[in-house]
C-alpha cells in the first residue's frame, strides 16, 4: 500500500487525465474492466465549468515516438459532470481524482469547491497547464499567478489538492515551489510540450487548433529532467508522467523523487498498459534494480 495524500493505493501507476475513459472501457470490456483496473488511483479528463466542444479536427497527428494532441477539452461541463459522469467514475474500483480546470480563479473556485463537496471524489487535480486552451498556460507558466490562484482556491478544496504543472516555462521548480507554498499538497508533471505541424499537402497549420500538446516517448527524458528538478525543491508528493511505457520508465521516475507515475499515451496503443507496467516496475523493484538501490541510498 502506498499512502498518497492520505490516500491508500495498491500500487503507485495512475492515468494521466484525458488519455483513458473509463466509463467508455467499461462499455467495451464490461465488468471484466472492474476485476481488473489498470490503475491504483483513476483521473478524470478535464472538466470545465460550462461545457465545451472542444477544438475542430483534425485534433491529432502522429510525430515521430509520440504525437502531437489538440483535443481542446471537450467535456460536458461541471453539472453534466456531476449528473452523467460521477455516478459512473464511483462505481470503479479505486479512488476518483476529479481533473478541474477554469480560466479565472472565480471559475477555478467554483469548480474546486463544487467538486470537493462530493464524497466520491477523493482529490481534486487543478490543470493549469494545458498548452490547447490559451488561459492555463498562462496561470501555470507564472508563478505569482500560480501562487495567487491556489492561495484563492486551496480553503475551497475540502480535498488534497494536486496542482498539474505545465512544463512550457521557464522554471518549472519555481512554479512547483509557488504552488508548494500555497499550500497545494501535490503536484503532477508533465503536461503536454507545445508543439505544431503543418499540413504536408500545404495549406498551414495540420491541426484544426493550430498548435497542440506533443506527448509519448518523445518527451519522456524532458519529463524525467522537468521531475527531478521539482523533486530537489518541493517536498510534497509528485506525480511524475511523460512517455511512460514500460516499468523501467516509471521505475526512472520514482528514482528522481516521483511518489506516483502516471502512463498517458501509451493507453491508447494499450489499454492494459497500467496494469503491465505495474507488473513490470513490481518485479525491478523485487530485482532490485539499479535505479531502485539509488533511490534508497
Ligand atoms: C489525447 C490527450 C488528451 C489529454 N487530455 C488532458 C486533459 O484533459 N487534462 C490534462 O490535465 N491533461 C491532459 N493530457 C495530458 C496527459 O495527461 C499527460 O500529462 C501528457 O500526455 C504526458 O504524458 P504521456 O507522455 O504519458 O502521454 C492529455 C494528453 C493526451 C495525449
Amino acid at each position: 500500500m502506498i499512502d498518497f495524500c492520505g490516500l491508500q493505493l495498491d500500487h503507485p501507476i495512475v492515468n494521466g487525465s484525458g488519455t483513458f475513459d473509463a466509463i467508455a472501457a467499461r462499455r467495451a470490456f464490461g465488468d471484466a474492466l472492474l476485476a481488473d483496473f489498470p490503475f491504483s488511483a483513476f483521473v478524470s479528463k478535464t472538466i470545465t465549468l460550462a461545457p465545451r466542444a472542444g477544438n475542430p479536427p483534425p485534433r491529432l497527428w502522429e510525430a515521430p515516438a509520440g504525437m502531437i494532441n489538440s483535443i481542446g477539452l471537450p467535456n460536458r461541463g461541471l453539472q453534466g459532470y456531476l449528473e452523467h459522469d460521477l455516478p459512473q467514475l464511483a462505481e470503479l474500483p479505486v479512488a476518483l481524482i476529479t481533473n478541474v480546470m477554469g480560466s479565472t480563479v472565480d471559475e477555478v473556485a467554483q469548480l474546486v469547491e463544487a467538486v470537493g463537496a462530493r464524497d466520491e471524489v477523493a482529490a481534486i487535480e487543478l490543470n493549469v497547464s494545458c498548452p490547447n486552451v490559451e488561459t492555463g498556460l498562462d496561470i501555470g507558466a507564472d508563478p505569482l499567478s500560480l501562487a495567487a490562484l491556489v492561495r484563492a482556491v486551496r480553503p475551497l478544496a475540502r480535498k488534497p489538492l494536486i496542482v498539474k504543472l505545465t512544463p512550457n516555462t521557464a522554471d518549472v521548480a519555481a512554479v512547483a515551489v509557488a504552488a508548494e507554498s500555497e499550500g497545494a499538497d501535490a503536484v503532477s508533471l508533465v503536461n503536454t510540450l507545445r508543439a505544431m505541424a503543418l499540413d504536408p499537402h500545404g495549406g498551414g497549420a495540420w491541426l484544426g487548433g493550430g498548435a497542440g500538446g506533443l506527448s509519448g516517448p518523445a518527451i519522456r527524458n524532458v519529463a524525467l529532467a522537468q521531475v527531478a528538478a521539482v523533486a530537489r525543491r518541493v517536498s510534497i508528493p509528485i506525480i511524475a508522467m511523460g512517455g511512460v511505457a514500460a516499468g523501467s520508465h516509471a521505475n526512472d521516475l520514482l528514482c528522481v523523487g516521483a511518489a506516483l507515475v502516471a502512463v498517458g499515451t501509451e493507453n491508447f496503443r494499450d489499454p492494459c498498459a497500467g496494469s503491465r507496467i505495474a507488473a513490470e516496475l513490481k518485479s525491478l523493484q523485487i530485482a532490485g534494480s539499479p535505479s531502485s538501490s539509488m533511490n534508497a541510498s
